[in-house]
Parts: structure tokens; sequence; C-alpha cells
């Protein structure tokens, strides 16, 4: 049987992206003979629109059961009002809960053509190729206890950094099983100086690599060292291995090394089943852009490239996720822009289907 693929193109500029890795997908069916069986469902506030919930069980029964799920966005201003229970953003939330994504993988990788796009100097990021593995189901935002106490006279704010033996082995698994597919090479990012999380952090981080992968090289960072050194130099890491709040600051830190929210993919992997392959969420890091949807000049790249990460990752179709790397690094040197890629110079934007075209003819020429 066909590997399936679960489509859900959410709200906003969601659609108008989706709709050009849809094209993309049909031509690696046809020219590549990679054929998969899409479906395609609500997610978000299209999925509370037509059914008063930002994700419908029907719709979670087939995430579970699908071999990868493709997001686009959701949520936007018409949904703002909405009762927390029914927010878009819950659907994305309840998708990452119930799939188990305990591994968020986000890459921060330069394309030579926009290398003047970076807030750094032109040498630190030309080049430049890093994973950022952030654990993304526990930690200080779901550790109990928390809340907001009365103590005294006065209230206290309280929130738990707390991390389970296997809840590091398994998120240091997937980064090493990563780092086997890259360089070999793991840095961990912690606070094993003032916290007792990271103590626990980092012993577990090396029990596993001296136990099952210690053929890949480990280094550990205390994270507020590695957040200096990521502006410093970038290009000594590889993959960086680090909790959820940390890896939520580093990973924003390290996104914007490379130029536009319209470039940036992401997947969030869990247990691997049976054929090893792991329950899989890929999309952008950007949101459904309210202020352009409809207007036809969002990047689909950055969904295009999240598809290239599940050719990847959920696939083990390697070659042909490079082969869409380079068919959309080589549109991007012979100068497509969509609008967010036009540099303070101007020049003429190029629209979300056109840069669609580009990307098919790249692949083509491939
Ligand atoms: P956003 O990422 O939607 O937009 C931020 C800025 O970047 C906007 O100016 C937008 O036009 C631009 N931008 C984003 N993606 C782009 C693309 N592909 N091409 C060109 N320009 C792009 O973040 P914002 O404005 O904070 O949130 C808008 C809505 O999206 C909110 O409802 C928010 O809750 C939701 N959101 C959803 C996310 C998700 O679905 N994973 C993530 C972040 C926000
Ligand atoms: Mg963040």
């Amino acid at each position: 049987a066909n590997p399936t693929l679960l489509i859900l193109p959410g709200d906003g500029i969601g659609p108008e992206v989706m709709d050009q890795v849809k094209r993309v997908i049909d031509w690696f069916g046809d020219k590549r003979g990679l054929a998969f069986d899409v479906e395609e469902d609500l997610v978000g506030g299209a999925a509370y629109d037509a059914h008063g919930t930002p994700l419908h069980d029907d719709t979670m029964k087939k995430a579970l059961k699908a071999d990868a799920v493709l997001l686009g966005a959701v949520g936007g201003p018409k949904y703002d009002n909405l009762d927390f229970s029914v927010k878009p953003e819950r659907g994305l939330l309840r998708l990452r809960k119930e799939m188990d994504l305990y591994s968020n993988l986000r890459p921060a990788q330069c394309f030579d053509a926009l290398a003047d796009f970076s807030s750094l100097k032109k040498d630190v990021v030309a080049g430049l190729d890093i994973m950022i593995v952030r654990e993304l189901t526990s930690g200080v935002y779901f550790g109990e206890p928390r809340g907001i106490f009365e103590e005294g006279n006065e209230r206290v704010g309280i929130n738990t950094q707390r991390y389970t033996e296997g809840e590091i082995d398994r998120v240091a698994r997937s980064a090493f099983e990563l780092a086997r597919r890259r360089n070999n090479k793991v840095c961990s990012m912690e606070k094993a100086n003032v916290m007792e999380s990271g103590i626990l952090w980092r012993e577990v981080v090396q029990k596993v690599h001296d136990e099952d992968y210690p053929d890949v090289e480990l280094s550990h960072m205390y994270a507020d060292n590695g957040a200096m050194q990521l502006v410093r130099a970038p290009k000594q890491f590889d993959v960086i291995l680090t909790d959820n709040l940390f890896g939520d600051i580093l990973s924003d830190c390290a996104a914007m090394l490379t130029g536009s929210l319209g470039m940036l993919p992401s997947a969030s992997l869990g247990a691997p089943n049976a054929d090893g392959r792991p329950k899989a969420l890929y999309e952008p890091v950007h949101g459904s852009a309210p202020d352009i949807a409809g207007q036809g000049k969002a990047n689909p790249i950055a969904c295009v490239l999240s598809f290239a990460m599940a050719l990847r990752y959920s696939f083990d179709q390697g070659d042909e996720a490079t082969r869409l790397e380079q068919a959309i690094e080589k549109v991007l040197a012979d100068g497509a822009r969509t609008a967010d890629l036009m540099g303070p110079e101007g020049g003429t934007p190029i629209s979300t289907v056109e840069m669609g075209d580009a990307i098919l003819s790249a692949l083509d020429a491939s």
C-alpha cells in the first residue's frame, strides 16, 4: 500500500501555501513514482466553522492513523474572541498532545542567495545548516504545581520545571538518531550549574550516548552560553538538543540567523512504530498571516520545505528531499522572490502561485 499523508491546510495563508505543496506532491507522484494516499481535512478556524470544534474527532483519528500529517497554519482575527476551549490553536495543541510529539525539529539553514538577509554578517551565516531538537511535551510549560497562589499578603506565580528520566531519554535518542543521518555531532544545552532538572538532563543524555550512541560526538553547554555562541559562531553546531523552554527561545533565535519566517519548516516527531517510522506532524513555523491572506502574496517555501522534511524523516526519501531543497535553492539563486524576501532595494515580487511554478520548473530541470 502507498504511504498515507493527511493534509490539514487550516486558515489564512495555510490553504494558499498548501496548494503549492499539493502540486509538489503530485510532481513526485508523476515524475518520481512516489505515490502517496493523500487525504485532506479541516483544522483550526476552518474546522470550527464547519463543526464547532477546531479539531473533529474523526480528523484526530485520521491523524493517528496517517504515516505523516502536513499542516498549514491555524488562527486569525475572526476567531480571536472565541472561548479558549474552541480556539483554533487548540486544534493544533490537541494534535501534538494526542500524537505525543515530544521531539520538535527546527532547522536553521542559510540559503546562499539569502545570506544578505540574515541579521548577522554574511560570513557568519553563509552555508549554515544546523538543527535544533526541542523537547515539546514536558518541562516548565506543563510541570505541576503551577498557578497563581496567595502567600502571606501577596500572590505568587508558580511554574515547575520537571523532567523524568524517560522523557529525557526518548528525546535524546531522537537527537542522536538524527545526528547519525547528519554529521554525527550533538551539543546538549541545559543549566546544570543552577537547575536540578539540568543536572538530570546532562546525566541522562550522557548515559544514552555512552550506552547506545558512542559513535556520535557529544558535548554539553550551558544554555545561556549556547545563546551567545549561536549568535557569535553558529557554524560550530550541527544538532542542538535542548528542553522545551530553552528550545523555544533558542530556536526563535536561530531562526533569525537565516532570514524570513516564510522560509522556515519544522517537524514534530513522536515514538517510532514497528517499521521505525515515527508519529509525525510537519508544519511551517509561521502562522496564518491574516495581514496578507487571500492576496496571493504568501511565500510557500516554508510549507514546501516541511514536506521535504516529511520525505526525509517519515518516508526515508532523503535523496528526494535533497532534490526538492536544491530546486528551492536554484529558484532563489535565479532571483525569484516573494514579497517577504524583498530587500530594501526593492524589485518586483512574484506571487505564491508563481513561486510554485518556479519550484516545479526547477524540479523538472533536476
Ligand atoms: P504570522 O506568522 O502569521 O505572521 C507574522 C508576520 O510574518 C506577518 O507580517 C506575516 O505576513 C508574515 N508571514 C508569515 N508567514 C509568511 C509567509 N509564508 N510568507 C510571507 N509572509 C509571511 O504570526 P502572527 O501575525 O503573530 O499570527 C497570526 C495568526 O496566526 C494568529 O491567529 C496566530 O495565533 C496564528 N499563529 C499560528 C501558528 C500555527 O498555526 N502554527 C503559529 C503562529 C501564529
Ligand atoms: Mg516561540
